[in-house]
């Protein structure tokens, strides 16, 4: 971890810190083509919620093409990382706010089409409120990913030969996620291992619950 998890205070999400490169690396050596399983594709408008150093940035920033990349993080140290990573391939359809994942809604004017929030929903406090927030930036049919660890023994998730990830009891099951997410306004339409320890809920807007005011009057 670059910093103790004590060091992390609200309104930081618990058990979230930046993991060193060395292992996460390891563990995520395809970022790229994990993404496209996971249904980015060109010309998408995606934000990555709580993007951490960009080990996923410069991935969606190379698949997005002439769409646009929206990263979001609360630490201006890490979110710096993320933006030399993208500037060093020379990109320019990233746009970097330093701002708390919560205040998602106040942040994106345009609707997009994809919100991916990896390795950080486990320490959401008010999932339910974050969920919301994502439903108000989602265009009609847009869909929110979220990569979790798997809810096995920290013991059990091993990797460069040391236990890694969030505590076990602050990890969640798919159907904890599910169970998680749904209300805001989103049914789930997929759930897939990815990684070895991972997996990724794929969950698509419903109309009404959670709409934005001028969608359920567009439609009405
Ligand atoms: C475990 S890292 C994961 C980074 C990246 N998503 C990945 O999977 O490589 C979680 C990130 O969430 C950020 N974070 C924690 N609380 C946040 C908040 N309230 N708003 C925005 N970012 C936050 C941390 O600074 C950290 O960079």
């Amino acid at each position: 971890m670059t910093r103790e998890a004590t060091d992390l205070q609200p309104p930081y999400f618990t058990a979230t810190e930046m993991p060193d490169r060395d292992w996460w690396v390891s563990l995520w050596p395809d970022p790229e083509g994990l993404l496209r399983r996971l249904g980015i594709r060109p010309g998408m408008r995606v934000v990555d919620l709580c993007c951490g150093d960009g080990t996923f940035t410069a991935p969606l920033s190379r698949l997005v093409a002439d769409g646009a990349v929206i990263a979001v993080d609360l630490s201006a140290e890490i979110l710096e990382r993320a933006r030399q990573q993208v500037a060093r391939e020379g990109r320019a359809n990233v746009r970097f706010l330093l701002a708390d994942a919560r205040q998602l809604a106040d942040l994106i004017d345009e609707p997009v089409d994809v919100v991916f929030l990896a390795n950080t929903f486990h320490g959401v406090s008010d999932q339910k409120g974050l969920c919301a927030a994502v439903r108000r930036v989602l265009a009609p049919g847009g869909r929110l990913v979220v990569v979790n660890w798997h809810a096995l023994p920290r013991a059990q998730t091993p990797v460069l030969g040391r236990p890694r990830g969030p505590s076990t009891e602050l990890r969640m099951s798919p159907e904890a996620t599910r169970v998680a997410v749904e209300p805001s306004g989103f049914r789930q339409v997929l759930v897939t291992d990815v990684g070895p320890y991972h997996y990724a809920a794929i969950f698509e807007t419903t109309k009404g619950e959670g709409e934005p005011a001028g969608e359920r009057n567009r439609s009405s």
